[in-house]
């Protein structure tokens, strides 16, 4: 008897990332905006504006005009908390951010992965 099953085609399925959202390499504020739906707006409130974290809408106030991206970057991702028993926002460059994509600071290219990114353009979106 032929066997049909053993010569059907097996499709690996992608790897979870533990996040609802399929990964992409969208960059846009509008991509970020669901990631912070998702991820951030439990503590920073829905339009960013705080709550058990705070208001994320004034950075560029607090900067001289200047959207700390860096900065918020280097929050996101979390390294400088790690092991840090009493950090409350958890460390998201632990988790999978999506492909790497290349941006220009200071004359060099950086890799940066593209959620991170969008939550970055998102967060410089609505800065008052
Ligand atoms: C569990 C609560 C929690 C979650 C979830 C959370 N944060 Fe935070 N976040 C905080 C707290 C608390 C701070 C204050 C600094 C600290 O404790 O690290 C903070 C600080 C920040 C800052 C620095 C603000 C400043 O004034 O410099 C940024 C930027 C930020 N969060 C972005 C995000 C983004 C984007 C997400 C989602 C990817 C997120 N946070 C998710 C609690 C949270």
């Amino acid at each position: 008897m032929k066997r049909f099953l053993a010569n059907l085609p097996i499709f690996a399925l992608a790897a979870c990332n533990g996040s609802p959202l399929p990964t992409t390499d969208d960059v846009s504020a509008s991509r970020g905006m669901a990631l912070f739906a998702q991820d951030c707006s439990s503590c920073h409130g829905a339009d960013a504006t705080g709550g058990i974290g705070p208001d994320l809408t004034g950075l560029s106030a607090q900067t001289g005009g200047v959207f700390p991206a860096q900065q918020v970057m280097a929050q996101i991702d979390g390294l400088e908390r790690h092991g840090d028993a009493d950090a409350v926002m958890p460390e998201f460059g632990a988790d999978d951010m999506g492909a790497t994509v290349i941006v220009e600071h200071e004359g060099l290219g950086t890799p940066v992965p593209a959620d991170l990114l969008a939550l970055t353009t998102y967060l410089e979106s609505v800065q008052r």
